[in-house]
């Protein structure tokens, strides 16, 4: 297949990068990415120079360059995948948010609603529009219950309000113009070239280098984590056999309580490099929540399961496991990133004084 895949140069759309290049041996992908704090070309280094491989330096938000870029590249299917990711940076300022999730997000719609327009009726047909978005636009859950793709959408940090908002746009698309798409709503992604901004990765090189291992409030909150190469088994599962203008929701049934997810990652390094200066659970700092922390994320995965009968590889502790050997393994890709794009301080507090 010809593949258009944006935000390719991220956590997930690199991997899912690198399984069609290497892997699948696609016929041709173009990674579209802006290359913005969180974009890194280095993930990329293994599939430079292979046959079909392309990468496009652009914002999804430039309306004439993605219509042109569609024009000539001709894909079979577009994979969306760009965009702003860290609920932190949202709350810090969120005008990056509305720019690239809702703005980007229109405009790559159009784009690919007037290049599919001219298609003939075959590649009409055989066309997809696959959306990559997350379980956070369904809002915070209590100790019980799952997320399933009927749940009522109700966001409540401006970063899943406008991934929310770009859902509402894809299904909007499907549905006054036809345009042949597919979303995924999936659960907390982990595993290597994760951007070290984010819970695991932080954790991991914090305790690496003995510094404090700060856990929003009292560290229990729930996420359902899912190893990023299982959520491109899903993506590519979608792509081939889901239904067009259906949803599928993407999780691994691993719910962890951040506390635990941090503790293991500390019992783990122990065990693999211990530290002189003794268990690493002594760095372990609890510090203000995040304004607005989502108490509980969970999925119900169970259409996914029964209808394409896609089901994660990994367990939570296996995946940890591989993630961890990776950052052990491959500072040539992340202490570049702690240096100079972001050493690991503190994001998304309100100014003193302000009620969460
Ligand atoms: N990480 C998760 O746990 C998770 C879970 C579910 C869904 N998702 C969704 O999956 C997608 C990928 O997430 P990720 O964790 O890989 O994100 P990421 O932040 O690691 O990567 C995002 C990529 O998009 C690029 N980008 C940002 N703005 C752009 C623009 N205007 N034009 C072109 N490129 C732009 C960045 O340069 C970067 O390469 C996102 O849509 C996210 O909402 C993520």
């Amino acid at each position: 297949m010809r593949i258009l895949v944006t935000g390719g140069a991220g956590f997930i759309g690199s991997a899912l990068v690198r399984r069609l290049v290497l892997q699948e041996r696609a016929e041709a992908v173009l990674v579209v990415d802006k290359l913005t704090y969180a974009g890194e070309r280095r993930s990329l280094r293994d599939c430079e120079g292979k046959p079909g491989f392309a990468f496009l330096q652009a914002d999804i938000a430039d309306a004439e360059l993605m219509q042109s870029t569609m024009a000539e590249f001709r894909p079979e299917a577009v994979m969306h995948l760009a965009a702003e990711s860290h609920v932190d940076r949202s709350i810090a300022g969120a005008a990056p948010f509305i720019h690239t999730n809702l703005v980007g997000t229109f405009s790559l719609l159009e784009a690919a609603r007037s290049y599919w327009n001219g298609l003939d009726a075959a590649a009409k047909g055989a066309f997809r529009f696959l959306h990559i978005s997350t379980d956070e636009v369904f809002g915070s859950l209590g100790a019980t219950g799952y997320f399933t793709e009927t749940t009522p959408y109700a966001p409540r940090s401006p970063y899943s309000a406008s991934k929310a908002g770009s859902d509402h746009l894809v299904a909007a698309w499907h549905e006054t113009y036809g345009l042949p798409t597919l979303v995924t709503n999936c659960s907390n992604n982990y595993g290597p070239y994760h951007f070290p901004e984010k819970l695991i990765p932080l954790t991991i090189l914090n305790a690496l280098e003995g510094k404090r291992l700060p856990v929003y409030g009292k560290g229990e909150n729930v996420r359902d984590w899912l190893f990023v190469e299982d959520h491109v088994t899903a993506l590519l599962t979608v792509l081939k056999g889901g239904r067009v203008g259906e949803t599928y929701n993407v999780g691994g049934n691993a719910e962890r309580q951040n506390i635990q997810v941090v503790r293991a990652i500390c019992d783990s390094l122990d065990r693999l490099r211990p530290d002189p200066a003794g268990p690493r659970r002594r760095l372990i700092e609890f510090v203000a929540d995040r304004p607005g922390h989502d108490a509980r994320y969970a999925i119900d995965a169970s259409k996914l399961r029964a209808e394409l009968g896609w089901q994660p590889a990994e367990s939570f502790e296996t995946g940890l496991e591989k993630t961890i050997a990776w950052y052990l393994e491959n500072g040539w890709w992340w202490q570049p990133l702690r240096e100079r794009v972001y050493g690991g301080e503190r994001l998304g507090l309100l100014p003193a004084g302000r009620p969460a």
